[in-house]
């Protein structure tokens, strides 16, 4: 198929699209989304199709006003109130029991639906416009980098969905922090710009899943299905490197003769002899996030055969990248 191109004031076009049952790749504030109308079952098959995403694995709902989740959940607690009130429109994603009409094909089966109200403002009117809400998984082929730019939904889709609206780069760069609401104690299933701690002032204690720092096993039960799969990963396998810049540096060069790149901080760039792709500086963990995907594939072109990406905690957000990183890396961590 012909994927159409279009730019910001071409929106018309691409809710008609979306109207007559299409799939289209919008910007959100997080990465891109692959929009399709949340009550059409067979553009919602062609979204599972296009991106090869197991059908197990649930998509979030994507609303334009906070309002319109009455239409979507059959309960709104006090807690989720407060929470929407306080992070929407923005990056965070609550999970609650689903409504009638929201069919089982968008929550994989479970009596639960993720949703979410962007900030972005074209996917503000894509929406709106649509006049239904959209679900929307991150426009990329499963299991690789999630796509932060244009040409990221193109490299991944074009030729698979019947168009992309260019909103040029996304702000934020990770996807969206989701919290369950739907067990006892609220639990965060994806950790995002909008942080536990940032979370717990507003509605106390929460938990934060196992699985968003350890590995899946196999025969566990998981609470976000996505879990299970293998993300965010480049074709080269990557490593994570903790430690100091020294250390990171001294451990990097050892390795010069292998063919390796160093996926690095700016502050390393000075003592680093590899090829190498800063993410940003240590100290910058917005600006980690927002290159921390488009990094990871271009280490890919530049067909090495090991990615070291280095990694140290720094604040409240680091755990959403530090979330990826090892997603990235299929847990595959080196502490110097
Ligand atoms: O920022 C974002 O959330 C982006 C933009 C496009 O909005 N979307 C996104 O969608 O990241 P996706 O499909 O790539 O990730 C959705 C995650 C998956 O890990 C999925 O398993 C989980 O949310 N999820 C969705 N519905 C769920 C449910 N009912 N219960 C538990 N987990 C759910
Ligand atoms: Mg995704």
């Amino acid at each position: 198929m012909e994927t159409k191109f279009f730019g910001e004031n071409q929106i018309a076009d691409a809710v008609k699209i979306l109207k007559s049952g299409g799939i289209v790749a919008i910007p959100t504030e997080t990465v891109y989304g692959l929009a399709a109308s949340a009550y059409n079952i067979k553009a919602i098959g062609n979204i599972f199709k296009a991106k090869g995403r197991p059908l197990d694995n649930p998509l979030i709902v994507h609303i334009s006003s906070p309002e319109e989740i009455y239409g979507v959940v059959s309960e709104f607690p006090e807690l989720a109130k407060k929470l929407t009130g306080k992070f929407w429109p923005g990056p965070l994603t609550v999970i609650l029991p689903k409504n009638r009409d929201i069919p089982l094909e968008v929550t994989g089966g479970m009596n639960s639906v993720a949703v979410r109200c962007p900030a972005n403002v074209i996917a503000q009117k894509v929406i709106s416009m649509t006049e239904v809400p959209l679900v929307a998984p991150s426009a990329n082929i499963s299991g690789r980098p999630s796509p932060t730019k244009f040409e990221h939904v193109v490299a991944d889709l074009n030729g698979k969905i019947d168009a992309v609206i260019d909103g040029g780069d996304c702000e934020i760069g990770l996807e969206s922090t989701v919290v369950s609401l739907v067990s006892n104690v609220p639990k965060i299933l994806r950790p995002g710009k909008v942080s536990v701690e940032e979370i717990e002032k507003i509605i106390g204690k929460v938990e934060v899943d196992k699985f968003v720092h350890e590995k899946f096993q196999g025969s566990q039960k998981v609470l976000s299905p996505g879990m299970k799969y293998k993300h965010y990963s480049p074709q080269t396998p990557v490593t994570i490197v903790i430690g100091s810049p020294e250390k990171y540096a001294e451990f990097v060069n050892f390795n010069i003769s292998q063919n390796i790149v160093a996926l690095c901080f700016d502050e390393d760039i000075p003592f680093v002899e590899v090829p190498y792709i800063s993410y940003g500086s240590m100290w910058v963990t917005s600006a980690q996030a927002c290159n921390l995907f488009d990094a990871l594939r271009k280490c890919d072109e530049l067909n090495s055969s090991k990615i070291y990406a280095h990694y140290i905690k720094c604040d409240e957000m680091s755990l959403a990248i530090y979330n990826r990183l090892i997603r990235a890396a299929g847990f595959d961590i080196i502490e110097l």
